[in-house]
């Protein structure tokens, strides 16, 4: 058997314009998927996840996907976790060139799902990692990422950057632009994150912001606004430390980047009123700045605030349902055991 885990991540700035070709600059947190994989005799494939939904699920089914299991849980919670660990087999079957592999895959993880941490780029990851172990073929984190990209495009139908995918393998922070993507240095910012308890529809939000930016050149330029910020942003990362806690001008000025960044989501219709209200208790609190992190709708928001007062407010907020504090992850995709 082999177990590896896979960070989730935050974005500082950058979602939904990383799509257009700006840059866009995620995060990995210490909040990890976990998935064990062990090879089978047969060429089936068996997925447990107990603790993805309140019931979790158990299914087994045949090695080509073409049996469509029948389970008791939400029927869009069992598609989702079966279609993602469906094609990181296949990537891990084709990586290790063993097309007739079966495996027994559990999956346990702590990050919400669609709610705009990395949920699916975490389990896709780890899961290629540990099968392709365990078929004797390691993937390096670059082979991997390139390899988790392409099963989330699948299965996100194109709407999908490689952000997540490469944050979540190589870990830290990244800059991705397009095809490029980059580790960068990064001093350990101090993310409060505050959770709805709800999840957006990732394509549907795409395809939201993709008509507007055909039907208008100011939303366009909006998309365009949050690439400048982005550039921005990058610049005041680049000045400050990465060994050292990052001095108060430069959260200041990283705080007032993701306020704007905020406003500029907002205005693509990507905000939620739950989202908003989060944001806006983050910023009465003193937080340097907050906004939604990922594709929005509803989930998630990131403050910076190295303080208590953001997380308490958001305890105290209605409209959120969870919060914490969440470091920067320096490991990407690591086996726990072989
Ligand atoms: O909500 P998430 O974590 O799936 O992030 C989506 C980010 C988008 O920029 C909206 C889409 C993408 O694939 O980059």
């Amino acid at each position: 058997m082999t177990v590896s885990s896979a960070p989730g991540k935050v974005y500082l700035f950058g979602e939904h314009a990383v799509v257009y070709g700006e840059p866009a600059v995620p995060c990995a947190i210490e909040r990890r998927a976990t998935v064990s994989v062990e090879t089978r005799e047969d060429s089936r494939v068996r997925v447990s996840a107990p603790d993805l939904s309140l019931d979790g699920f158990t299914v087994e089914y045949g090695g080509n996907g073409d049996e469509r299991p029948d389970v008791n849980v939400a029927e869009g919670l069992v598609e989702a976790g079966i279609e993602y660990i469906d094609v990181a087999v296949e990537q891990a079957r084709d990586a290790a060139n063993a097309p007739n592999a079966g495996f027994d895959v559990t999956v346990e993880s702590d990050i919400p799902l669609g709610a705009g941490l990395g949920s699916s780029a975490a389990v896709v990851v780890a899961s290629i990692d540990a099968a392709t172990r365990e078929l004797g073929h390691p993937l390096d984190p670059e082979e991997l990422a390139a390899r988790a990209y392409r099963a989330e495009y699948e299965v996100q139908d194109g709407q999908a950057s490689r952000a997540d995918t490469f944050c979540c393998a190589v870990g830290g922070a990244v800059r991705v632009e397009g095809d490029d993507c980059q580790h960068i240095d990064a001093p350990s910012l101090p993310f409060v994150v505050g959770f709805d308890g709800g999840a957006g529809d990732t394509g549907k939000l795409v395809a939201g912001v993709r008509s507007l930016r055909d039907e208008y050149d100011f939303a366009a330029d909006t998309v365009e606004s949050i690439g400048d910020l982005v550039r921005r942003g990058e610049s005041v990362l680049a000045e400050a430390d990465p060994t050292d806690h990052p001095p108060e001008d430069v959260l200041a000025e990283l705080g007032r980047l993701m306020d704007f960044d905020h406003g500029l989501l907002e205005a693509l219709g990507v905000s939620s009123r739950t989202l908003d209200n989060m944001v806006w208790a983050a910023r009465e609190a003193g937080a340097h700045g907050a906004k939604l992190t990922g594709a929005g709708g509803g989930g998630c928001i990131v403050a910076l605030d190295e303080t208590a007062e953001t997380e308490t407010a958001l305890r105290y907020t209605a409209e959120c349902e969870d919060v914490f504090r969440a470091e920067l992850a320096r490991d990407g995709v690591r086996v726990e055991d072989e």
